[in-house]
């Protein structure tokens, strides 16, 4: 008989077979890695830590009882990316599917719990047919343990999904809990319920990717906030997610060495149109104001209008929300809204400043905004900013119209430092169109009516679509060149370094949901 040792040596050398070669085979065909090969990728090498490498389900029905893997479907433990701890677990759809069971569940839940005591990260790579079919309701108890501790760890550890298969049914509401989900082209899908039940109930004929692929869920529901075209990749944007984002809500984020430098930015003169209905892409303004190749958009696909991601400036990580006039002129509607609300929120809990880059004119007007609630979801991101206390610099670069003036982190709503270009126009709308309602008499009885609302327009402009007025109140701190844009940012933020700002005691906020 075996020695202990040797026992060992073969329950190590199970573990690692998964649910087998053919199967692991047959995953390869599929372009999809095992789920300790991904973990290979994902954590510095020879940093992984395994826990629970030889637990096995309880289940006796349905012949399971004549049929274990060790691991039970998961792979789970802790490790180090870039010298800093993670826990981690990896579903093995080599092994049932990779489907959820009682042990499967109890497997990650010890990682959140540990996760959450250290104040550490949790990466999940899901790829999993769902609730172990074999189990019934200990598997969807499973299931609600862990979204009660995502809930729970919610704004104190950060949490990534990354969805490298399948993610159906209850298995999508772990992810969605979490701080960013990452899904892979072509090989991930996630739905709630999958095509078989929609063509039974909405008669609709759709493909799994079409209805849960990752460029639907990028583009159309914003359930993902980043696609890769392969599972390398996938993993790769796990790594630079986490280079920007500190280790829990207590903690600040990684800094990179800085030395100071030429901050003068000229190409930043010359940015903005001559007329103020032409586009320009609000992606070289980012590009110019932060550290070189450091902006790292998420959420891409997204509410266009509105572009929000991680980038650092002289070496110090900051989120940017910026409107985008390239794309339907940078108006708020309700995906930007969304999307922008949640950044701020992500940002504000794990302490990572917020620079606020502004040409916005106004609201989407229309009965389809109107009626799904652009007054619920364009105050998420009112919300979000007035409860945000990291520090809050806005930089207007031209229109900041309306109300949407306001909710753009404006003074008024707490932000610390707000500057505006040369080019700004803070008004309550644009010139024309507040020309026409206020000189509406005036143009109608004019000679010359056409002429009239030039002049009328003309003088607005000069009254109001300017940056001066709101300087002058000192909502504005300063007008600033734009060449030297960068340069203020630096000094703002290293002001700002230590500002301490406390919301009310509560239990918690209720942000209109
Ligand atoms: N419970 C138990 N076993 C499961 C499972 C589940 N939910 N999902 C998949 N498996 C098993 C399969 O029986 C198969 O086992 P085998 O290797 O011993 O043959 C293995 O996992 C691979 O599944 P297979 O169907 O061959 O893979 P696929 O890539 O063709 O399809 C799915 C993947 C996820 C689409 C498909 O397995 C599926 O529809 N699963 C059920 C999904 C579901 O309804 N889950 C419950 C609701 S949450």
């Amino acid at each position: 008989s075996l020695t202990r040792t040797e026992q060992l040596d073969r329950k190590n050398e199970e573990a690692l077979q998964g649910g087998g070669a053919k199967r692991i085979d047959a995953q390869h065909q599929k372009g999809k890695l095992t789920a300790r090969e991904r973990l290979d990728l994902l954590l510095d090498a020879g940093s992984f830590e395994e826990i629970g490498k030889f637990v096995m389900h309880r289940s006796k029905d349905f012949g399971l009882d004549k049929e274990h893997y060790l691991g039970d479907g998961v792979v789970t433990g802790y490790g180090t990316i870039g010298g800093r701890l993670v826990y981690v677990f990896a579903q093995d759809f080599t092994v049932f599917g990779g489907s959820l069971s009682e042990t499967h569940a109890e497997k990650i839940c010890k990682m959140m719990d540990l996760a959450l005591k250290n104040g550490a990260p949790v990466i999940g790579l899901n790829d999993s047919g769902g609730a172990r079919i074999q189990e019934g309701v200990l598997s969807l108890a499973g299931y609600a343990d862990i979204f009660y501790r995502n809930t729970r760890a919610s704004g104190v550890i950060p949490q990534i999904s990354a969805i490298m298969g399948p993610c159906a049914g209850g298995a999508v509401y772990s992810p969605a809990i979490t701080d960013f989900i990452l899904m892979v082209e072509n090989t991930s899908y996630m739905f709630v319920t999958g095509p078989n039940v929609v063509k039974t109930v909405t008669h609709e004929t759709v493909t799994s990717e079409e209805l849960g692929g990752a460029m639907t869920h990028a583009t159309k529901s914003g359930v993902t906030h980043l696609v890769a075209a392969n599972e390398v990749q996938c993993i790769e944007y796990i790594k630079k997610l986490l280079s920007y984002i500190p280790q829990n809500c207590e903690d600040e984020p990684p800094r990179l060495p800085y030395t100071p430098a030429d901050e003068s930015r000229p190409a930043l003169n010359t940015l903005i149109p001559e007329n103020p209905n032409q586009p320009y892409d609000m992606r070289e303004v980012i590009g110019e104001l932060t550290d070189a190749d450091s902006f790292f958009e998420v959420h891409t696909y997204f509410a266009e209008n509105i572009v929000v991601g991680f980038a650092r400036l002289a070496g110090r990580s900051i989120g940017i929300v910026a409107n985008q006039p390239a794309v339907l002129a940078g108006v708020l509607d309700i995906h930007a809204s969304q999307k922008a609300a949640r950044f701020v929120r992500f940002c504000d809990s794990f302490n990572i400043p917020l620079l606020v880059l502004e040409d916005v004119p106004g609201f989407l007007p229309g009965t389809d905004q109107e009626w799904n609630a652009i007054i619920t979801n364009g105050a998420k991101l009112l919300y979000a900013f007035c409860e945000a206390t990291v520090p809050r610099v806005t930089v207007i670069t031209r229109k900041a119209y309306g109300g949407a003036y306001d909710v753009m982190n404006s003074k008024h709503i707490g932000a610390d430092m707000n500057y505006a270009w040369p080019s700004a126009e803070i008004a309550v709308m644009g010139a024309s169109g507040a020309a026409e309602i206020i000189f509406k008499r005036e143009i109608a009885e004019a000679e010359d009516p056409q002429a009239k609302l030039q002049e009328k327009v003309a003088e607005y402009t000069e009254k109001f679509a300017n940056p001066f007025r709101a300087a002058h109140r000192g909502y504005i701190d300063e007008v600033i060149y734009p060449d030297q844009t960068r340069q203020k940012l630096i000094r703002a933020f290293g002001m700002l370094e230590n500002k301490v700002d406390q919301l009310p005691r509560k239990k918690h906020g209720n942000i209109p949901l």
